[in-house]
């Protein structure tokens, strides 16, 4: 059966292509979600996107991740990054392997941004490489389940 890897998105990430061009760049949502499930059907691997702007929509899709017979999440979880203890204890609870990305460094931003309540259960984070560290999140997920499955 073919691998199925989820990409999640936090709030304003849908208004990626116009918001702060200089911090986040100028590529959009769409073609972000698209060449992720280019890369991923070019490799058997089925990748399924979904963004919200509410912290209980987040949580209910990651609650229903077992169900949906998910492998691996990468997620970025935008601000919520910095505030939810929900979202964290929703991935703790689903217990599927996740790797945590931000497009920005959010080391070299303000300091409410250097905390993240995600970070201790990732498998890896990745921050400050733009649209790529998505694609090297799911490269490193096709890798990993690649591995695990011997
Ligand atoms: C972000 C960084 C967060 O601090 C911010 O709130 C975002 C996006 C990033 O991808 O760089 O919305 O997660």
């Amino acid at each position: 059966m073919s691998k199925l890897i989820w990409i999640l998105h936090g709030p304003n990430l849908n208004l990626l292509g116009t918001r702060e061009p200089g911090v986040y760049g100028s590529t959009t949502l769409a073609q972000i979600d698209e060449d992720l499930e280019r890369y991923g059907r070019d490799r058997s691997v089925k990748v399924e996107s979904f963004q919200s702007n509410h912290e209980g929509a987040l949580v209910d899709r990651i609650q229903s991740a077992r169900a949906a017979g998910v492998d691996f999440v990468v997620i970025n979880p935008a601000a919520f990054t910095h505030t939810s203890v929900a979202i964290r204890d929703a991935l703790a609870a689903v217990a599927v392997p996740f790797v945590e990305v931000h497009l920005s460094n959010i080391h070299r931003r303000e300091p409410f941004r250097h905390h993240s309540y995600f970070s201790d259960l990732a498998v890896g984070v990745i921050a400050g490489l733009g649209p790529t560290g998505y694609r090297l999140a799911l490269d490193y997920a096709i890798e990993s389940m690649a591995r695990d499955r011997g």
